[in-house]
């Protein structure tokens, strides 16, 4: 049993509000990912989650009891460190069995608990050693393991494989997806890698400047981000962005950016005098100069050998990412096309919300009119703003 819920949950230092209210409902055993730009409040809710830090206002509760002013303990919650927070002058062992010596459990208890989380962790060998002779990714299974024995209903993991190295992490996030099947646990995870959000989240919630823009499963918050700052956040390399004014015509709509007039064969009503469309770099195609839906010019070509990026430039400050599969060879200074699917563009209005897009491809049908989809009259109806 481990049900998180905040309700209108603030947090203040001094006279500064860091966390604005904040509604959110942890099912049990889920493995929720926390993410947002640095100094958004992510840590500051684990905190206040774990009972280090006291709730301005608002209501905590686990299981149903409120827990604003619970001891650590009687809220059930472990938290690990980005910092691991070992104690130098302990042993491994002694290290793991802190806590619950600190709360008096018989020493035969502690050293089962131990040994069964050592095993676990596959950090047998490692009982006897100081922090100080323990590698990055070790230190790391140490302070899960500190976690582990004390056999909380919620684990809070404040980015916990930061200090870790590219294979190192590949590595513990597997192990980490692993021990969350094996545990079933409630789990409470920040982090500012879009892989592990996305492979390791039942659920993500995007964080901004102290509140929640959207709480959805990784590919919900992929495929139908609610509004540009989410859009831009989850996503890597990020959704590729050009905004300006809109005009309306028989064939769609029109933006005026980047000196040149893109034409979106849709009729959408931005609500406002400016429409933002994003593309995600899979889905752009790069097409002979004047074939596309925008001019670009090529400035630099990343290979990764099982994919190509390559980034080009519109004449703004941000080039375009065109994402291949496989090895694409584009010369820099090229002049080239970007052809835009538009029934996987995104469109965000003046306020920066979502008008349509992939959840409305169904209901954008192509006519033989030069090739361009338009929208059907009958579909005014399906959702999206007019
Ligand atoms: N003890 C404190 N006193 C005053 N302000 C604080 C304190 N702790 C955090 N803050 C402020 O609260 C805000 C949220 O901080 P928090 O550490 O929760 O951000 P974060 O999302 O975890 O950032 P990061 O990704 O960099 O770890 C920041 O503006 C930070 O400066
Ligand atoms: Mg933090």
């Amino acid at each position: 049993m481990s049900v998180v819920e905040y309700q209108g949950v603030m947090k203040s230092f001094g006279h500064v509000e860091v966390i604005h209210g904040i509604d959110l409902l942890v099912n049990e055993g889920e493995f929720m990912v926390f993410v947002g730009p640095s100094g958004c409040g992510k840590s500051t809710m684990l905190r206040m989650t774990a009972g280090l830090e006291t709730i301005t206002e608002g209501t905590l509760l686990i299981d149903g009891q409120v827990m604003n002013d619970a001891t650590p303990v009687r809220r059930g919650v472990a938290m690990v460190f980005q910092n691991y927070a070992l104690y130098p002058n302990m042993t491994v062992r002694q290290n793991m069995a802190f806590g619950l010596e600190q709360a008096r459990v018989p020493k035969p208890e502690i050293r089962k608990a131990v040994d069964e989380a050592a095993r676990t962790l596959k950090i047998e060998d490692l009982l006897n050693r100081r922090p100080g002779q323990l590698s990055g990714g070790q230190s790391q299974r140490v302070a899960i393991g500190r976690a582990i024995v004390r056999n909380p209903g919620i684990f809070l993991f404040d980015e916990p494989l930061s200090n870790l190295d590219a294979e190192l992490r590949v590595h513990m996030r597997v192990e980490l997806g692993r021990l969350h099947e094996r545990l079933g646990k409630t789990m409470i995870y920040v982090t500012h890698d879009q892989v592990e959000a996305m492979t390791m989240a039942d659920r993500i919630a995007v964080f901004n400047t102290g509140r929640i823009e959207q709480v959805g499963s990784p590919l919900d918050l992929y495929n139908n981000p609610v509004n540009l700052f989410v859009a831009g956040f989850i996503g890597s390399p990020r959704m590729n962005f050009v905004s300006g004014p809109v005009e309306h015509g028989a064939q769609g709509c029109t933006i005026q950016a980047l000196a040149q007039a893109i034409a979106i064969p849709l009729d959408l009503d931005a609500g406002g005098s400016t429409l933002s469309v994003g593309v995600r770099p899979e889905h752009l195609e790069i097409v002979a100069p004047d074939a596309g839906d925008l001019a670009a010019t090529v400035e630099l070509t990343e290979q990764l050998g099982s994919e190509t990026f390559v980034y080009c430039s519109l004449g703004d400050d941000e080039p375009w990412v065109v994402k291949s599969l496989g090895q694409v060879f584009r010369r820099a200074g090229e002049r080239v096309g970007l052809r835009i699917p538009w029934d996987q563009a995104h469109f965000f209005g003046a306020d920066g919300k979502r008008l349509s897009g992939r959840a409305h491809v169904g209901s954008i049908t192509p006519e033989n009119d030069g090739g361009l989809p338009r929208r059907r009259s009958e579909d005014a109806a399906d959702g999206c703003p007019r």
